[in-house]
């Protein structure tokens, strides 16, 4: 019965507001087994409260339960590229995927985005997470005309 009620609630997209982010943090750590408060804390400051222009952290409800977020920004010139926007998260808990809360999520951000006036949204992955490549593929996202390069520093100590 709670199960059919839970499903026949609309779900609700909104600004994350300083009360979502215990949920967050939970979801989070339910989702990579690494609890991070402080890093989730830090990432509602600079793109939750209130005023920030450009920069978007929303949460999908059921309920007054916390069903997923995403958050990104609109970014200009950096690397050299045109205004863009990029998602940086996006995470739905595990027991309501597959139901469009996050194609939800990613159409209420793009929504943002289209707003602040950019035509491209660019988001970056880890090459072995097979969810997360077929869900922004299903989105219509493709490999873009940029590619990530990185090296390991090595430690002073090995320096000297
Ligand atoms: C990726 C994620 C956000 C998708 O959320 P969701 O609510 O299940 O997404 P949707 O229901 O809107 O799915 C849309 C489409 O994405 C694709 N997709 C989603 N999950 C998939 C999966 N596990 N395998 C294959 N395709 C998948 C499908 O094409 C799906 O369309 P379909 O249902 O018609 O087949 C969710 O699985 C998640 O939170 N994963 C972990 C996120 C993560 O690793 N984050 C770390 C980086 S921020």
């Amino acid at each position: 019965m709670a199960a059919t009620a839970d499903a026949d609630e609309a779900l609700r997209i909104r600004p994350a507001v300083a009360a979502d982010v215990p949920a967050v943090i939970a979801l989070d750590e339910e989702v990579t087994v690494l609890a991070k408060p402080a890093y989730w804390h830090d990432m509602f400051e600079r793109y939750g409260a209130r005023g920030r222009r450009a920069r978007f952290f929303l949460v999908a409800e059921r309920l007054d339960r916390l069903k997923g977020f995403v958050i990104g920004e609109t970014r200009a010139w950096e690397f050299g590229s045109p205004p863009c926007g990029w998602i940086f998260a996006i995470q739905v808990r595990p027991k309501g995927r597959l139901k469009g809360v996050g194609t939800q999520l990613f159409n209420a951000i793009c929504d943002r985005f289209r707003e602040t006036g950019v035509v491209n949204v660019r988001t970056m992955l880890a090459l072995d997470n097979i969810t997360i490549l077929s869900f922004f593929r299903s989105q219509g996202m493709m490999a873009g005309p940029f590619i990530e390069l990185e090296t390991t520093l090595e430690s002073s100590a090995d320096r000297t």
